[in-house]
């Protein structure tokens, strides 16, 4: 699969970093340069992995365990990279993602699953297609846990969310590892700024990264 022709770009981070709204204004961005873009989010992003969703954050798979979650987190992604993902990017389309491997690596990752099955899943699951970009969107735990409370969140915490503060923690931690692990892929970026700021380095790093795509779509629009 040539996957060279456009930029994938993902968006990770624990509750409240304010992903979705980044994504949001980074496609318009760069829609406003002429590129299309896909704008996604998993689980789900395709019909059959939207319905997994349902089950994963519903809690329906949580008695199965962790390790039976990670495997049904991948089933949910190799669907939606076959049907979405790959046919976008193949077709020169951008592509952001809210979520994708760094989740289940952070969140699944630090339970009862060796690491190398996780990362035997992610092979399987992404067919080989890896972000371009990943944006870590970092933030300390009360601050994060607080603005999701503040969106309404409360009300119906998912799965996930519905864990020890000292658990928020260890994902946080696992995110900033995985950043130092693959510095050429991910960055951390201060989520406690505005959202403005933040919103304008991830389009310098953008530009910067992808500079000619860019370019070469604005020649084309
Ligand atoms: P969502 O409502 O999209 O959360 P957020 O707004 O925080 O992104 O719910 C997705 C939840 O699923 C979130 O709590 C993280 C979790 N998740 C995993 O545990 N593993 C994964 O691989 C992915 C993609 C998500």
């Amino acid at each position: 699969m040539d996957v060279a022709r456009a930029p994938f770009l993902t968006f990770e981070g624990g509750e409240g970093a304010g992903k979705s709204t980044q994504l949001k204004i980074l496609a318009a961005r760069l829609r406003e340069h002429g590129a299309a873009v896909v704008e996604t989010r998993e689980p789900g992003g395709s019909p059959h992995a939207e319905a997994l969703r349902e089950l994963l954050l519903e809690g329906v798979v949580e008695p199965f365990g962790t390790s039976a979650e990670a495997l049904l987190f991948a089933v949910a992604r190799r669907d939606h990279v076959l049907s979405l993902i790959g046919p976008a990017l193949e077709r020169g389309e951008w592509v952001l993602c809210d979520r994708y491997v760094d989740s289940t690596r952070a969140y699944q990752g630090v339970g009862d699953i060796a690491p190398c099955d996780v990362l035997a899943l992610e092979g399987i699951a992404t067919n080989g297609i890896m972000p371009a970009r990943t944006y870590i969107l970092d933030l300390p735990i009360e601050e994060g846990l607080r603005r999701a409370t503040e969106r309404g969140d409360a009300g119906g915490l998912d799965r996930f969310e519905r864990v020890p503060p000292e658990v928020h923690e260890r994902r946080r931690r696992a995110f900033l590892d995985i950043a130092a692990r693959e510095p050429d892929r991910c960055i951390v970026l201060d989520a406690g700024m505005d959202v403005e700021s933040l919103a304008a380095e991830i389009w310098q790093d953008v530009t910067r990264k992808f500079e000619r795509v860019i370019e070469r779509r604005g020649e084309e629009a």
